[in-house]
């Protein structure tokens, strides 16, 4: 993604400037040519020496330093980006901008791209919070810049709070994000499950299943890279939330059904990753069932709602997707499946194959939709499969909306 990318990185006189080193370091690693602008204050933070040792390239940092060359620096600077990123950001700087001002090489040179803008905050939670500052920031949005939310945590001034520079891995997301531009489900809510389900036996037992929500998280990651407004209902606390998602819990099959359906209505496409218990013990014990009291135990299990049927049986708008977890026969069932809860495409995994299915990192797929077209897949990572349905999903709910 950033191989041969012209990326500017403008390093304004935060207290984190140092952190930007690290990301400098990582756009040049992965490919990127990366140019540095710093301001005066940033200068007397981290010396440019060590940006220019890291990029390869002379800081740009004063207006008229080249003043012999024809392509004036500012402007060719602002012309050659692919992706001009401003990290650390701080109130200053996004004050400048958002007010027109251009009195530096950063300020002067960002006024003069075209290239989009990714806005990373770093500053002191009081001044992030102000007022001034915040509006100055929306400003920025909603001209068409990308500003992140920073971190929270331990500040510089010894305070906690909001205001952190986020890890170097969230802004290369972000700027990932930004330059595969493609935006495909720009403006659409997505809601996604993942995990297994817990069916409560008593406060320490549970029914469960191998599921470790890596592939519902995958797609969750994959919608949001791709702009839309994500909420992944998650059965699983064990994974990292995924950035710029909403993530809600559940904890059994009744919670995880509550949820969707609150959820339901508001959504444009839905993804059911989750792996449903289809029972749950009739009777589950308050307190710990000790096995001095029983010499064997029969738990009798019910039903539990199949979600995805009810989501199906109820569908308005949305692009409905299951996913249909199978050893044998799997296309057989997953036609099945695909009509009997009325779904627009299914994913059919062969959990018996290696590689495949749950707790591991790749899957094996096939794609199915309604109307019989189907796709299969070999083995793939999670992500990219993860990024195909995205990719499909979006597909399906534009032809919806045509
Ligand atoms: O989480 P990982 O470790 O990454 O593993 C991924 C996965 C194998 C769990 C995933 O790829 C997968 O196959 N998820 C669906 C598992 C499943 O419940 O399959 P199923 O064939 O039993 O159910 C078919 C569909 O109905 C699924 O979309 C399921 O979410 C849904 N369902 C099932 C039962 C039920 N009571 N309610 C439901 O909504």
């Amino acid at each position: 993604m950033f191989q041969d990318k012209q990326i500017v990185l403008g390093v304004s006189g935060g207290i984190a400037a140092y952190k930007a080193v690290d990301l400098a370091s990582h756009l040049r690693q992965l490919g990127a040519d990366v140019h540095c602008i710093m301001t005066d204050h940033a200068a007397r933070l981290v010396s440019p020496v060590t940006f220019g040792e890291i990029t390869g390239h002379e800081v740009a940092q004063a207006m008229f330093d080249h003043i012999t060359r024809w392509d004036v620096g500012h402007i060719s600077l602002a012309r050659m980006a692919d992706l001009f990123v401003i990290a650390p950001a701080t109130a200053d700087i996004i004050g400048k901008i958002a007010s027109g001002i251009a009195d530096d090489m950063l300020s002067t040179t960002v006024m003069a791209t075209k290239a989009p803008v990714l806005v990373v905050p770093s500053m002191n939670t009081q001044m992030y919070e102000n007022p001034f500052v915040q509006e100055n920031m929306e400003k920025l949005r909603r001209a068409g810049y990308t500003v992140m939310e920073p971190d929270a945590g331990h500040l510089a001034c010894n305070t906690e709070g909001k205001g952190r520079f986020p890890k170097t891995e969230d802004i290369l997301e972000e700027a990932e994000k930004i330059l595969t531009g493609r935006r495909l489900l720009k403006g659409k809510k997505i809601l996604v499950s993942a995990g297994g389900t817990r069916e409560k036996i008593d406060p320490v037992r549970y029914i469960g299943n191998r599921s470790s929500g890596r592939m519902g998280y995958a797609i969750a990651r994959a919608a949001y890279m791709e702009d839309a407004e994500v909420v992944l209902v998650s059965c699983t606390r064990d994974l990292p939330e995924p950035r710029g998602v909403t993530v809600v819990y559940a904890e059994d099959a009744r919670g995880l059904d509550a949820e969707m359906n609150r959820l339901y209505d508001g959504a444009d496409g839905v993804i059911m990753a989750a792996a449903v218990s289809d029972y749950r013990p009739s009777v589950s014990s308050d307190r710990k069932i000790k096995k001095e009291d029983h010499s064997s135990l029969d738990i009798r299990l019910e039903l539990n709602p199949d979600i995805l049927r009810g989501l199906g049986a109820r569908k308005s708008h949305q692009f409905l997707v299951g996913f249909a977890a199978e050893t044998n026969d799997v296309i057989a069932h997953g036609k099945e499946k695909l009509e009997r809860k009325n779904l627009d495409m299914l994913i059919a995994n062969d959990v018996s194959q290696p590689g495949a299915g749950f707790n591991v990192s790749t899957n094996i797929a096939s794609i199915l939709y309604r109307g019989g077209k189907m796709e299969q897949f070999p083995i793939m990572s999670k992500d990219e499969l993860g990024r195909i349905i995205a990719e499909r999903v979006a597909e399906g709910i534009k032809k919806g909306s045509c």
